[in-house]
């Protein structure tokens, strides 16, 4: 945020707080500032800790409770520091800054004034996750970039990257000896990714089960725990820090092997999720959210007293109440850093030049992924996303056939067929996987487009399909995790580590409630949000929610225009068809001919992304109906 200079600016609204001006990107809410918080707890050494960001950097302009930029973001950590510099206070990013906001996605390459933005941050350790991987120019991006500007801060154990001159080189620092500025800890970091294959062709991930067994980490292992003091091991890296996460436990055991009773501190990601794990007596782990609605906050106290180390945790909203409150401001203009203010305002020029803030309409209502009920008896939750996608959203989509890509699949000799459907019973089947957001009640903006789903899908379909197979496809494929025979999942992880309150009721006098009854926080009324469970309780969240349900959700949903044709057309994501022919087969109940039969006409069905992704259809629909 930013003070009076900016008034000038068109994008920006004023709001009164404490009677100070204050402009915020693209009309974002102010938090509620009575709200309850927890305080943090602070140690010798100190974490801020941010993962899964995403591009996120204007803040979520239509949800007040994480409605900060990254420059409020920058005066809070400048603030803490200030506030205890008799502590040590380090901070770190476990990747996964690309894809799922128009600020990192509207650019090509993807990320290039959103890293710009992130960089103001001195991060101490710093590493890259799957969505640094996936194109060769956002990596390409990273790698110049990032790597250069962070140095040795920029570690990343077991990613590697093809240079402009051919040589295959660590994605940075290969791992990273440094001491902390305030009380001289020594501590040794490694960075890991999880075990990814889907990288581009300049990136390769070395699975950490087949690093922990190659000389040279054995070698640093051995060299720091005979020749140097090491007080602390950092663990950051792209991965979750959860109990079944399987990897991490190798890597952990290998560790204590040489480090028996040294503390080793994990920071996690790409779950999308707040958790604190503790792994052993003298180890913990923890992850930090996602999309800039969380900063993870860590203290450890004492470190060099290994009898009795504490260790506290927080997840910070990312709103300018629990920013101000954990670093004792009540004015803003106090609060308020240079450079912060210097980042906000870059946000707005880089906001003005990608057009984020252009409205399309006005979302009437919120729609959620997970707080809403898809599978109710009588009848759906009006306020569920994959229902409004089903009856409202997927209809928009037509066959049509932009070749405006150079996807080499377009190569092929026969142009596909476009589908003469007029006869045809039609469904649209989507993972629910790719879609990454809820839809909050405000503008329908340019950024929008990238925040439910970001992807550039294209469709395909199977034609012909009889319609009493066709109706089986999503009960099939909504029965358990649907897991193919290689080992490909239809749920990414995210939706894997999110545990479902099955039996939610949403007349529950619980949610009903307006009041939590509580002695320390009698009637104020309290806000929805997180409310999490993690190793050391349920006091980890610094806001105090209530809880939001997190109801089961299906692994595909579909559209039907069911005329009562005997024929029916399968439109699907392309990404998904390996599922989608894998159920067929099952809803041709162990009939090969038939099955191969039906699959003779699979083809292209509209692939023109940049008009029918999942984005693009809400943008129609928004123009039509949200004015
Ligand atoms: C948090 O800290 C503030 C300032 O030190 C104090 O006034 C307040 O009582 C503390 N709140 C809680 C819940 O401990
Ligand atoms: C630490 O903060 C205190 C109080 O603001 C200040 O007096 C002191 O100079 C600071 N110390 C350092 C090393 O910056
Ligand atoms: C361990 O730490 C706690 C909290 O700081 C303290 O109350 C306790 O006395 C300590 N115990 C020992 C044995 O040092
Ligand atoms: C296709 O590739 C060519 C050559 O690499 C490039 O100039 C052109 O812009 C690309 N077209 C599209 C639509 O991406
Ligand atoms: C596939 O397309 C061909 C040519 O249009 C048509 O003759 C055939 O019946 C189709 N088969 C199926 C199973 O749709
Ligand atoms: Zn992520
Ligand atoms: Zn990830």
């Amino acid at each position: 945020m930013i003070i009076s200079q900016l008034i000038s600016l068109a994008i920006a609204t004023l709001i009164y707080l404490n009677s100070i001006t204050i402009n915020r990107q693209l009309n974002a809410k102010l938090p509620n500032f009575n709200e309850p918080l927890r305080n943090l707890t602070f140690g010798k050494i100190n974490f801020l800790h941010t993962t899964d960001t995403h591009g996120w950097y204007i803040g979520h302009t239509n949800q007040k409770q994480y409605s900060s930029d990254w420059g409020d973001f920058i005066s809070f950590y400048e603030n803490l520091k200030n506030n205890h510099n008799d502590s040590d206070l380090l901070i770190i990013d476990t990747g996964d800054r690309h894809d799922g906001n128009g600020l990192s996605d509207l650019t090509s390459p993807n990320g290039l004034k959103s890293n710009d933005i992130f960089k103001n941050v001195d991060y101490d350790l710093i590493t890259v996750g799957n969505h640094e991987l996936y194109n060769a120019d956002v990596s390409k991006l990273e790698y110049d970039t990032m790597v250069k500007h962070y140095g040795e801060k920029f570690v990343s154990t077991n990613v590697l990257y093809m240079d402009d001159d051919g040589n295959w080189v660590t994605f940075g620092n290969q791992y990273r000896y440094f001491q902390s500025n305030v009380n001289g800890y020594n501590i040794l970091s490694f960075s890991f990714m999880f075990d990814f294959k889907m990288g581009n062709e300049r990136v390769e991930v070395l699975p950490i089960m087949e690093i922990i067994n190659e000389q040279w980490f054995i070698d640093i292992l051995i060299d720091y725990s005979t020749n140097y003091p090491v007080d602390l091991i950092i663990i950051f890296g792209h991965l979750p820090v959860s109990h079944d996460w399987f990897e991490m436990y190798q890597l952990h055991s290998i560790l204590r092997k040489y480090f028996p009773d040294t503390f080793i501190q994990y920071f996690g990601g790409h779950s999308h999720i707040r958790d604190f794990s503790i792994i052993d007596e003298l180890s913990t782990g923890l992850q930090s959210g996602r999309y800039c609605e969380t900063i993870g906050f860590l203290s450890i106290d004492d470190l060099k007293n290994t009898e009795n180390i504490t260790v506290d945790r927080k997840y910070i909203d990312f709103n300018l109440h629990s920013f101000m409150h954990h670093t004792n401001h009540n004015e803003i203009d106090k609060f308020n850093t240079d450079k912060g203010l210097m980042v906000s305002q870059k946000l707005f020029e880089y906001s003005e030049e990608l057009n984020l803030n252009e409205v399309y309409g006005y979302v009437p209502q919120n729609y959620y992924m997970y707080a809403a009920e898809y599978y109710h008896k009588d009848k759906p939750d009006p306020k569920s996303l994959l229902r409004f996608l089903e009856n409202s959203i997927l209809p928009q989509l037509i066959p049509k056939i932009c070749y405006d890509d150079n996807n080499s699949d377009n190569d092929k000799a026969e142009p596909p067929f476009l589908l003469n459907s007029t006869n045809n019973d039609r469904i649209i089947l989507i993972n629910t996987g790719g879609i990454r957001y809820d839809l909050y009640k405000g503008e329908f903006t340019k950024n929008s487009l990238f925040t439910v789903s970001p992807f550039k899908n294209k469709w395909n379909v199977i034609p012909n399909i009889p319609s009493e197979i066709a109706i089986k496809l999503q009960w099939i494929l909504n029965s358990g995790d649907y897991i193919l025979s290689n080992g490909i999942k239809l749920k990414n992880s995210h939706q894997l580590s999110i545990k479902e309150d099955n039996d939610y009721n949403i007349n529950d006098n619980y949610i009903n409630d307006n009041y939590i009854n509580d002695n320390n926080i009698n009637d104020i009324k309290l806000s929805y949000g997180y409310t999490t469970i993690d190793d050391k309780g349920n006091d980890g969240d610094d806001t105090i929610h209530r809880k939001i349900p997190v109801y089961k959700v299906p692994n595909v949903i579909q559209t039907y225009e069911n005329n009562g044709n005997a024929y029916t057309d399968v439109v699907y994501y392309d990404f998904i068809q390996p599922f989608i022919l894998h159920a067929l087969s099952i809803a041709c109940d162990g009939d090969k001919q038939l099955f191969k039969e039906l699959i003779t006409n699979v083809s292209l069905y509209n692939d023109c992304y940049n008009e029918f992704n999942l984005g693009e259809l809400l943008k129609q629909f928004a123009i039509k109906s949200w004015q």
